[in-house]
């Protein structure tokens, strides 16, 4: 028979036991697809008596997953423990270095450390795959390093936070605060242990640096995204953009521009009619554009145990077929240096002021915008609320630099209250 692969699986949460799951229930069907049997040797997580809903009586427990990746009765180790440094980092080490072949979920781990352990596999003639990594159960990566290979990408844009778009599409539908939803889901078990990775925008650029690294060949630069995240957008926000046709997401952005890589996460207005426009709640979708193909957009869930431990498989099943596809796309020898371009092409932008009730207000604020270069393309005035009255205003094409000089004046002028909030209306 044809000899079995062999998985040591580190971390039995919501994910591990999804695969082990998955391992179960279609033994048969993944023999059939790959040529040989997919076996789990052993696992680890922290707690050893913990009942996780699966029978793991058959296999092996470390209690160390360092242990665990070092064991020579492996080919692939499988870490699904999560967290940057600690025993994620170091039993994938241990593993590449030990020669086996490391599939994980963890973006937070390779977003930081993807170019040093890309080296390290190619070093020990090994590979790291990651579809997991990045929204879930979209096979997002496979896109793009086999099914896009032909193209060069021009631009890669995506909701890849399902928590921010939970809370976004529910303001927006159900008409309750920031406040009350970020409650909600921290009640649903919806946020990190550390909430500002979801609502703060950091887990969802730790998946744009990954892609932004296989689109374009650059080493993955976590630090060149500029970040933002949603918890200063209002209700007030979401329903007037909503009035002028657009939907508020934390979208992120990767593309080449002549000053260099751009990369942003950020709440971005886009088109109500538009796909990324009319994702609601959890769904992920990413939208990549190359110069053969055009655009194609990819939709799905982008976390849960099914999700989730389906991409994992995918990877599985890629190494016990043999196709061993280089960490981010290509030899990691060869990703260049991504030059970060900060605020780098021009766009429309979305701003929101609350005027003070004094004559001229409006005239002060239209001439502040034109003094610094910023032209208004469109500009609504909504009813007083006490002594202020939100101002709506969209703004022709302009660059962050130049909105940010804008701005800076019109803080200083006695006729805006509070902090002005200006959104980058995004064309997709
Ligand atoms: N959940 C999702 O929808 C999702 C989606 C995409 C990617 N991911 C990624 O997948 C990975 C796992 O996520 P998850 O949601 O499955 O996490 P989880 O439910 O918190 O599970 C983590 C597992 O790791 C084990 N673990 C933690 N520290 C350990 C240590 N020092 N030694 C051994 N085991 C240890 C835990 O053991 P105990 O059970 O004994 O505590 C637990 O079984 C993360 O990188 C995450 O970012 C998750």
């Amino acid at each position: 028979m044809t000899q079995a692969l062999r998985l040591g699986i580190a971390g039995l949460g919501t994910v591990g036991v999804g695969v082990v799951k998955i391992i179960r229930r279609h033994a048969d069907l993944l023999k059939a697809r790959t040529g040989r049997p997919i076996e789990i040797v052993a696992v680890s997580a922290r707690d050893p008596d913990k009942d996780r809903g699966v029978n793991l009586s058959g296999y092996a427990w470390e209690t160390d997953p360092v242990a665990l990746a070092r064991r020579d009765d492996i080919d692939v180790f499988v870490e699904l423990m999560g967290g940057e440094n600690g025993p994620a980092k170091a039993s994938v080490e241990a593993a590449l270095t030990t020669g086996k072949d490391v599939v994980t979920a963890n973006k937070a781990l390779l977003a930081i450390h993807g170019q040093a352990l890309a080296e390290m596999a190619e070093a020990a003639g090994r590979v790291i795959r990651f579809e997991a990594a990045v929204a879930g159960g979209i096979p997002v990566i496979k896109s793009l390093t086999e099914g896009l290979a032909g193209n060069e990408v021009t631009r890669v844009m995506g909701v890849i936070n399902g928590t921010c778009n939970y809370i976004l599409t529910r303001m927006q539908s159900q008409g309750l605060g920031y406040n009350t939803l970020f409650e909600e889901c921290a009640q649903l078990g919806y946020l990190e242990a550390d909430p500002n990775l979801d609502v703060g925008g950091i887990d969802a650029a730790h998946k744009l640096a990954l892609l932004a690294s296989i689109a374009f060949g650059t080493k993955p630069n976590f630090d060149g995204i500029e970040i933002e995240g949603i918890e200063h957008i209002s209700l007030d926000d979401i329903h007037q953009a909503d009035d002028m046709g657009y939907r508020i997401k934390l979208l992120g952005v990767a593309q080449r521009t002549p000053r260099g890589l751009e990369q942003r996460m950020q709440p971005c207005l886009v088109p109500s009619d538009s796909p990324l426009g009319q994702l609601e709640g959890g769904t992920n979708m990413v939208v990549i554009e190359g110069d053969a193909v055009e655009q194609i957009v990819l939709r799905g869930p982008g976390a849960g145990e099914g999700p989730t431990a389906s991409a994992v498989m995918g990877d599985v099943c890629d190494l016990a077929r043999g196709l061993r596809i280089a960490t981010f796309g290509r030899p990691a020898d060869t990703l260049v240096e991504a030059k970060p371009a900060i605020t780098g092409l021009p766009a429309p932008y979305y701003l929101r002021l609350a005027l003070l009730d004094k004559p001229g207000a409006l005239a002060k604020v239209a001439a502040i915008l034109g003094n610094a270069g910023v032209s208004i393309d469109r500009m609504r005035q909504y009813a007083h609320a006490e002594d202020t009255a939100p101002v709506l205003i969209v703004t022709h094409k302009t660059t962050r630099a130049t909105l940010d000089i804008a701005l800076e004046d019109l803080r200083k002028t006695d006729v805006v209250s509070g902090e002005p909030v200006a959104l980058r209306i995004e064309q997709v």
